[in-house]
């Protein structure tokens, strides 16, 4: 299981090695005798031990699916998201159109566009706001991954035909839990960050560029940091875990700061937060990625 957020691996401690801690630990306090007041905060402190296995008992019990570390309103409106979908369902609908097409797309537009599809509609499944096609959107997603690894051009028909009818409303049994760490390839992710960037960056030294379009980009970035949060696999040692993470939210905090300055049509704010997150994809080159 790829890490999810807070795991308890984070403080230190597996919920395993915690329970049995406790478990040897628990005798000795509660037979310990002591004067009144020591004996009120031992039976507390007993309490809080007890109500602690509980928690690790019940963490390991319930499988742990990482839903976003973030609440969704916290990081992007939830008409930029739908909007961005959207988009990429219009993209691969091009780009499936014919076999030329799809054969020109197969290796990298198609896989990523998808792969970007599958995150945007788990953000708008797990959106606090509401959302037209919000219901389907766990099947959205489903055929989106489906067609992000499809590896012919009948398989990827099919799979864009479900994320079409997703798309109408159109919901199957797909859960709306999900694994954040699993939505996407890293590569993928990279790609359309990038080019958003770009394209942000370029957006802001212009006058005259479209600042709703630029907002909804840097939505788009917010939400693929939480993948990016997620997804902690090219971290090669474990006690560099929180770094990575910490890397990940402040990319996704001053994305959604762009995309905020700039529907207020602050464009010193929304700079601003632009350089503090090309520090953070900086810094995260630095210390994480081989090339
Ligand atoms: C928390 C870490 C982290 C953050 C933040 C991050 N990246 Fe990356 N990025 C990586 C890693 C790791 C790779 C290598 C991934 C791979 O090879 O699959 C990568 C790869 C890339 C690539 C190469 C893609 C390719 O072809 O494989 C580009 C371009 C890129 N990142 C741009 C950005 C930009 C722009 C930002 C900020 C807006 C950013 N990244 C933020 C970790 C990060």
């Amino acid at each position: 299981m790829p890490t999810p957020y807070l795991n308890h691996s984070d403080h230190g401690f597996s919920p395993a090695g915690r329970s049995h801690q406790l478990s040897a630990r628990l005798p000795v306090t509660l037979t310990f005798t002591s004067p009144m007041q020591k004996e009120k905060s031992v039976l507390k402190k007993a309490m809080m031990s007890v109500s602690l296995t509980v928690v690790a008992a019940v963490s390991i019990l319930i499988p742990c699916i990482a839903a976003s570390p973030v609440k969704l309103n916290k990081v992007a409106p939830v008409a930029d998201l739908v909007a961005e979908a959207e988009a990429k369902i219009k993209a691969l609908e091009t780009a499936l159109a014919t076999s030329d097409s799809y054969g020109a797309g197969a290796k990298r537009a198609i896989p990523d566009d998808a792969a970007v599809l599958a995150v945007l509609s788990q953000a708008i499944a797990e959106h606090e706001e509401k959302a037209a096609w919000k219901a389907s959107a766990p099947d959205l997603r489903e055929a989106a991954k489906a067609l992000a690894n499809s590896t012919s051009y009948d398989a990827a028909k099919k799979a864009f035909a479900d994320a079409k009818a997703a798309h109408g409303g159109k919901a199957g049994s797909a859960k709306k839990d999900d694994d954040w760490a699993k939505l996407a390839k890293l590569g993928s992710v990279m790609n359309e960050v990038n080019k958003r960037n770009s394209s942000i960056r370029t957006g802001l030294r212009k006058a005259d560029s479209d600042s709703e379009q630029l907002a909804r980009s840097a939505s788009v970035l917010a939400v693929l940091a939480l993948v990016t949060h997620e997804d902690t696999h090219e971290v090669k040692k474990k006690e560099d875990t929180p770094k990575w993470k910490a890397l990940a939210a402040d990319m996704q905090a001053s994305m959604s700061g762009v995309a905020a300055s700039l529907k207020k049509k602050d464009t010193a704010a929304a700079k601003d937060a632009f350089s503090k997150a090309g520090k953070s994809c900086n810094d995260c080159h630095d210390q994480f990625r081989d090339n």
